[in-house]
């Protein structure tokens, strides 16, 4: 491991061009419920209930109580080790992006700036009549489910499933894969499309591919380096 994480950062160093791509799992050391695997908010809820437009139409209430629920949980967690270590990267690197799938908001918090969130972000709402977006952290609605000043309904300002990502977002994201050097893969478990799509994106344009993970996952065997471990603890060594 002392190997791998020495190559890793030497690679990172060398390179004039990283991108990263993170999941709920750099989160999961700040103390946020991560989607699959132990504890995961999949286990406890079913994503078609609570994370689909079809949710929303029907039940909007029960869809903003349990968003709600999680804007509560992450007002009372901070950022961690990972979270900081890809702030200084990006102050180190000419170029850098980071593609987060995470909505919660703990990157801005750790000083990342240049953050393409394919996935939206859960302090952000959109009302479904005039389209309006703003940012809204207010963690008590005076109705439920709230509503925009014309009248109409709010949502979070997420992606659900089954809806099509930000298109300049993703444009962005893809284009950052296709031209980064290298690309660390952080708690991501790489099974939700399309992001999971960037890493065979950014491994065929000829960029090393470092995955940091506690666990394997079906993109493992297409890393260059896998770190197995905690990302906070392992991040901090690599940008150091
Ligand atoms: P998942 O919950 O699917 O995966 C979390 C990953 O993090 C797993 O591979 C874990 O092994 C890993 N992990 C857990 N703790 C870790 C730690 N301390 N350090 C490093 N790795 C750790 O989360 P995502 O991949 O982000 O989408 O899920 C992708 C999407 O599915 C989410 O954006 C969300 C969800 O449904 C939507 O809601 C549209």
């Amino acid at each position: 491991m002392v190997v791998s994480v020495q190559q890793a950062r030497e690679w990172i160093r060398a390179a004039q061009r990283v991108a990263a791509l993170t999941g709920a799992g750099i989160s999961a050391e700040s103390g946020v419920p991560t989607f699959r695997g132990a504890g995961g908010l999949w286990r406890n809820w079913r994503p078609e209930d609570l994370a689909t437009p079809q949710a929303f139409a029907r039940d909007p209430k029960t869809v903003w109580e349990w968003y709600q629920w999680r804007r509560r949980l992450l007002a009372k967690v901070e950022p961690n080790p990972a979270h900081f270590a890809l702030a200084q990267l990006e102050r180190n690197t000419p170029g850098f992006w980071l593609i987060t799938q995470n909505v919660d908001g703990l990157h801005d918090r750790a000083g990342s700036r240049k953050i393409l969130k394919i996935h939206g972000d859960i302090w952000m709402v959109r009302c479904q009549v005039c389209g309006a977006e703003a940012r809204d952290e207010r963690l008590e609605f005076p109705e439920m489910p709230p509503r925009c000043r014309c009248g109409g309904l709010l949502r979070p300002g997420v992606v659900w499933f089954g809806e099509a990502l930000p298109q300049d977002v993703w444009e962005a994201a893809e284009e950052a894969a296709a031209h980064c050097e290298v690309l660390l893969v952080v708690g991501a478990s790489a099974v939700v499309y399309p992001a999971a799509g960037l890493i065979p994106l950014a491994k065929s344009a000829g960029a090393k591919v470092i995955e940091v993970n506690t666990e394997e996952t079906p993109y493992s065997k297409q890393a260059d380096l896998c770190l197995r471990g905690k990302a906070g603890e392992l991040l901090p060594g690599l940008v150091e």
